[in-house]
């Protein structure tokens, strides 16, 4: 076993003042909301130190693990894969571990509230069975007709292509939750299922292409969508979302896809 050297001891103590030297004070203001309380939602604000460098999710943390255990909201992976962690932060949809804190305008209040046009069950934890309904209605698996091949299904790199940009998607909501016309009644299909519905229809192993569109061709599907931009702008995956909805919608004008 080593024994620690007064040496040791002066250089982890200057670590944790290099630490402390880096922190700020910040100010989180969460919409908080739990219906067992209060049929209305409130902002608290909470004062922490950070390193500017940390992320919101960690100041989430800091303060759920430090001041007030009962502040409630979604997280798993903490490396923008899992998409579990999509909300509002200064009123702009974000993925909360993937915004870093510096870049957030620290100096003032940094709001944080639940995705919007989705159901808030607590505090930022919004009810996410209409976003995944809509995911599931669009068939977001592989349709084939036909005997199983032998071997796996060849596809060239061009065609590979044409969907690339939609296989990105980690289902976080934060663009359907950013769309006017899904804030307005919710029955619309929104962005994200349009994206997962897109990954298939220009698959070219896919044979189900005729009918996802024609489930987007319905009063809900494809043509409500406004083109504001507001899906690609939230989009953490960097996502063409509205050129994604602009394709389905030439390809069931054109039938071709
Ligand atoms: S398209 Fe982008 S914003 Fe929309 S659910 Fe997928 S990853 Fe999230
Ligand atoms: S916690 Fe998984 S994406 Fe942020």
């Amino acid at each position: 076993m080593s024994t620690p050297t007064l040496e040791g001891h002066s250089s982890a103590l200057d670590a944790a003042e290099n630490t402390a030297a880096h922190l700020v004070a910040i100010t989180l203001r969460v919409r908080r909301f739990n219906p067992e309380v209060s049929a209305d939602s409130e902002w608290v604000d909470y004062q922490i130190q950070v390193d500017p460098k940390e992320r919101v999710l960690d100041a989430l943390h800091k303060v759920k693990w430090e001041i007030d255990g009962s502040l409630t909201f979604r997280r798993s992976c903490a490396h923008g894969v899992c998409g579990s962690d999509a909300m509002r932060i200064n009123g702009r949809n974000r993925l909360a571990c993937k915004t870093l804190i510096k870049d957030v305008n620290p100096d003032q209040p940094i709001t944080i509230e639940p995705i919007k046009g989705l159901t808030v069950l607590k505090d930022l934890v919004v009810d996410m069975d209409p976003f995944f309904q809509a995911y599931r209605d669009v068939m977001p698996f592989l349709i084939t007709k036909g005997n199983e091949p032998t071997r796996e299904r060849l596809q060239s790199a061009e065609d590979r292509e044409r969907f690339d940009d939609t296989t990105k998607c980690i289902l976080c909501a934060a663009c359907t939750s950013s769309c006017p016309v899904f804030w307005n009644d919710g029955q619309y299909f929104g962005p994200a299922a349009i994206v997962n519905a897109h990954r298939f229809i220009f698959d070219s192993r896919d044979e189900g292409g005729e009918q996802r569109l024609e489930i987007l061709n319905d009063k809900d599907g494809v043509w409500r969508c406004r083109t504001t931009f507001n899906c690609t702008d939230a989009c953490p995956r960097g996502i063409e979302v509205t050129k994604a909805i602009q394709e389905v919608k030439r390809a069931l004008i054109t039938r071709r896809f």
